[in-house]
């Protein structure tokens, strides 16, 4: 009776400590008694465990409501015991000491110290040392990182013990010894993150420039957590926290891909959810272009080329793809007096810069100078947090970006500066601004009576849009299923693990990676992000519907893998990338004559007309882009993200949609302010990608020093002054057929009519490009021809601004 009084008592004990969050002195946490604490919250775990399939034993710290055992600290990770002997206790000195209770033999200790030691585990994930009163902790876990970082946990550096805090990679899932990468900030020049195999450096993040990483790190655009960077005197560190305290999240170095992920536990699907890795693209590979090699993810391949003023250091190597040789100046420095410097926007600052002058408050012209008086100095650039910095010797990993980076000064000769300088912009700007009230007034005014307008049609066009499904059902049966279903590991094994190299954009739906199936075929994959509220069913439906549009100028949908929340769409790969790489560029640009413009217009033409009236179905493209056009080997043109605004974002019977999807810029009048998208808004962004491809200039964001229209309004204007053929690409090869171009200016214009009433149906487009004599009616005034700001407000594709009243935006299944 005693014995089994003692044995229930026994088990009372046990699991009473359980649920402590507290160890002194004296008390012990035994491994062959399943002995744990747990942090107050329930959200950690602290006691002993064996990593995936290996027996071996080790005390560490792990979430305690992750099914999958998620391990994020390590005591012994470098002695672990092999069996479940371990036994770890305080000293009454203070030290935290695990000890093999067969041998009696120390295995690991924290070498801490403290008079009244409390051992405890907060509900961050943190396991401390108390000391009695003292406020600070005598250890914590947080001072000995492993391979993952918690919110709250630093990475950086104590500049006034010289004490770093980094991050060690695992040595395999099983093994949490020391691995190969470690993730440890650089605090020389301009403090930046580093990631090493061994000792060799293979992605660097790049400065904070007071926001993000490196111009353009994807990690301050998240829902999910707040990326902070701490720099003063004392300080030096990278940290973060959770939006919201019921998120569970960890930063971790990956042992076997040596990639840095953030990833997020998602309840519902019980996995965990990857949202940012910090190596984007193979542009994040370090030095990927060799020595002052500027990598551009965006640029057709290759990413790699020479910035202007330098030329490859060897030509041959370029030529098959190596470009490890990097770039040299086209005329070398010789320090002579008239040097001076190029400005390079939009860049991943070069790695190994030094600070030239510390103070913040500083003139451009002094950085300059602190240069300019060194002849060792290759370039500058000033920033926000750290004054001036120069760099010494071979510029190495510059990535360019389309949107975001810094600038970058480098020195070359005189010869080599043109008078083209970036100047102008700042011009620009001031003037905007000073003109922005002006354009606000007169927005307002014409919003006012657009609404107005709208409103009357709105209500028409809502009954026809209330019921889009009367006349055409789609009834689909698992039988008529002609989309391949992929599974996961084809595509996984396709996409190299979905592989930072193999990814070749991010659209608005998701990030892009480009593969290669077993057969050999090359495939794009799109990896759609997880915010479609959308039914499986209706997603698949659609997917097939969509499966089935087939045209010459549609880029062909393979099939689609769905598992849960997880879906993708498999594409055929279209090798020239897209067409916004060519007519926005000015080397790129040359290579697209008015024949090869003209049949990529008619293209376009066509593939938009079977969207609109040949299909089965009636799809509404509602984000027509430059970049969504993409070319063909023979550089024909094959639309892309077509019928993807109804599979995903799940809006189309709800009246009372949030978000709309589109890019400023291309949008309609209607579209943008009310809402209403229609088969004429399609055509106004048509008319917007004709004007840019026959000017080679962008709409958004378009400059010209006598005035603020934006492209379609400069048109307009040299339209009216019978100047229209100054419109024309100056990059373009003559000679050129006059005739044509003045017809494709004028179906552009007709096209962004202010009223969708006045625009041409895509059916009467064609006509008009494809006869020479018909007599084309006037242009009407265009829409958004000076509303500059708001062609240029903050926005991506998919902008998902908020539209306080918003009326239906769909449309889509129209019976025919
Ligand atoms: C590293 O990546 C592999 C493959 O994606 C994954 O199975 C593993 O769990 C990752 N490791 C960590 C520590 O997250
Ligand atoms: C130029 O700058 C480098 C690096 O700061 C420094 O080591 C060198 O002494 C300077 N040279 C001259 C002539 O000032």
């Amino acid at each position: 009776m005693k014995f089994f009084l003692s044995i229930f008592f026994c088990f009372t004990s046990i699991s009473f400590s359980k649920t402590l969050d507290t160890l002194a002195p004296g008390q012990t946490l035994k491994d062959d008694n399943g002995e744990t604490l747990v942090s107050t919250g329930q959200t950690f775990k602290f006691g002993f465990f064996s990593p995936w399939n290996s027996t071996n034993r080790y005390a560490g710290i792990w979430f305690k409501n992750v099914p999958q055992q998620t391990v994020v600290w390590v005591a012994n990770k470098d002695s672990p015991l092999t069996d479940s002997s371990g036994v770890l206790n305080i000293t009454s000195t203070g030290n935290i000491v695990i000890l093999n209770s067969h041998s009696g033999i120390t295995i690991w200790a924290a070498n801490s110290s403290a008079k009244n030691p409390v051992l405890q585990l907060l509900n961050t994930g943190n396991l401390v040392l108390n000391d009695g009163g003292y406020s600070s902790h005598a250890w914590q876990s947080f001072d000995h990182p492993c391979d993952t970082l918690l919110p709250g946990m630093k990475l950086g550096w104590n500049l006034r013990n010289n004490q770093s805090w980094f991050l060690t990679s695992w040595k395999s899932l099983q093994d949490p010894s020391t691995g190969e990468f470690t993730y440890k900030l650089d605090p020389r020049g301009l403090p930046q993150i580093v990631l090493r195999r061994g000792s060799e450096i293979i992605y660097r993040s790049g400065p904070w420039d007071g926001v993000r990483f490196g111009g353009d790190s994807p990690l301050h655009q998240n829902a999910v957590f707040k990326p902070i960077f701490v720099y003063n005197t004392s300080f030096v560190y990278y940290t973060y926290e959770n939006n919201d305290s019921s998120i569970i999240s960890r930063f971790v170095v990956n042992q076997s891909a040596g990639s840095i992920d953030h990833l997020t536990w998602s309840q519902r699907g019980k996995y965990w959810v990857n949202i940012v890795t910090m190596q984007r693209d193979e542009c994040d590979m370090y030095e990927h272009c060799g020595p002052y090699g500027i990598c551009n993810i965006d640029k057709p391949s290759p990413p790699c080329d020479c910035p202007t003023g330098f030329t490859p250091k060897v030509a041959q190597d370029w030529n098959v793809l190596d470009w490890s040789g990097g770039c040299v100046l086209k005329t070398p420095l010789n320090c002579s007096a008239n040097e001076g410097f190029r400005k390079f926007s939009g860049l991943k600052l070069p790695d190994n810069s030094q600070i030239l002058i510390s103070k913040t408050a500083m003139r451009s012209e002094e950085c300059k100078a602190a240069c300019l008086g060194n002849c060792s100095c290759v370039g500058y650039a000033e920033t926000d947090g750290s004054g001036c910095v120069g760099w010494f010797g071979e510029m190495l990993d510059i990535r360019e970006y389309d949107e975001g980076g810094q600038d970058l000064f480098i020195r070359m000769a005189a010869s080599e500066l043109g008078s083209n300088n970036n100047d102008k912009r700042t011009v620009a700007i001031v003037s905007v601004s000073s003109v922005a009230f002006v354009v606000l007034l007169l927005v307002s005014v014409s919003w006012f009576f657009i609404r107005k307008k709208m409103i009357r049609r709105s209500k028409a066009q809502r009954l026809r849009i209330n019921n889009p499904n009367q006349d055409y059902k789609p009834s689909v049966s698992e039988e008529d299923v002609e989309l391949p279903l992929f599974d996961f590991h084809t595509i996984a094994s396709a996409t190299n693990n979905f592989s930072f190299t193999n990814k070749i954009g991010e659209g608005g739906f998701g990030p892009v990676y480009k593969g290669k199936l077993s057969t050999g075929q090359q495939i794009a994959v799109k990896r759609l992000s997880k915010d479609s509220r959308q039914g499986l069913k209706e997603f698949k439906n659609e997917v097939i519907l969509i499966a089935k549009l087939q045209h010459r100028n549609l880029v062909r949908l393979l099939g689609c893998y769905i598992h849960g929340e997880d879906r993708m769409l498999i594409y055929e790969y279209v090798p020239n990338r897209s067409l916004n790489l060519y007519i926005f560029d000015q080397t790129r640009g040359t290579a697209l004559d008015w024949g090869k413009r003209f049949d990529i217009i008619v293209g376009i033409a066509r593939g938009l007309l079977y969207l609109h009236r040949d299909s089965r179905l009636r799809i509404i493209h509602r984000d027509l882009k430059a970049s969504n056009i993409l070319l063909d080997s023979e550089m024909n043109p094959k639309i892309s993200d077509f019928g993807l605004a109804r599979t995903f974002g799940g809006d189309q019977t709800e009246a009372n949609t949030t978000r709309v999807i589109g890019t400023y810029g291309y949008m309609s009048p209607e579209y943008a302010i009310d809402g209403l998208f229609s088969l004429k808004s399609d055509v106004f962004s048509f008319g917007v990608l004709v004007l840019e491809i026959v000017s080679g200039k962008k709409n958004r964001g378009f400059y010209h020093p006598d005035h603020d229209y934006n492209l379609l309004g400069h048109a307009w204007k040299l339209w009216n002054e019978g100047r229209i053929m100054e419109l024309m690409d100056a990059l373009m090869e003559k000679p050129v057929l006059e005739s044509e171009i003045l017809r494709c200016i004028q179906v552009g214009l007709l096209c962004v009519a202010q009223r969708p009433e006045d625009r041409p149906a895509m059916s009467s487009v064609l006509l008009m490009l494809d006869s020479d004599d018909a007599s084309l009616p006037e242009p009407q005034q265009p829409g958004f021809y000076t509303e500059r700001f708001l062609a240029e407000a903050d926005s991506s594709s998919t902008g998902k601004r908020q539209y306080a009243t918003n009326e239906v935006t769909i449309t889509m299944l129209q019976g025919r």
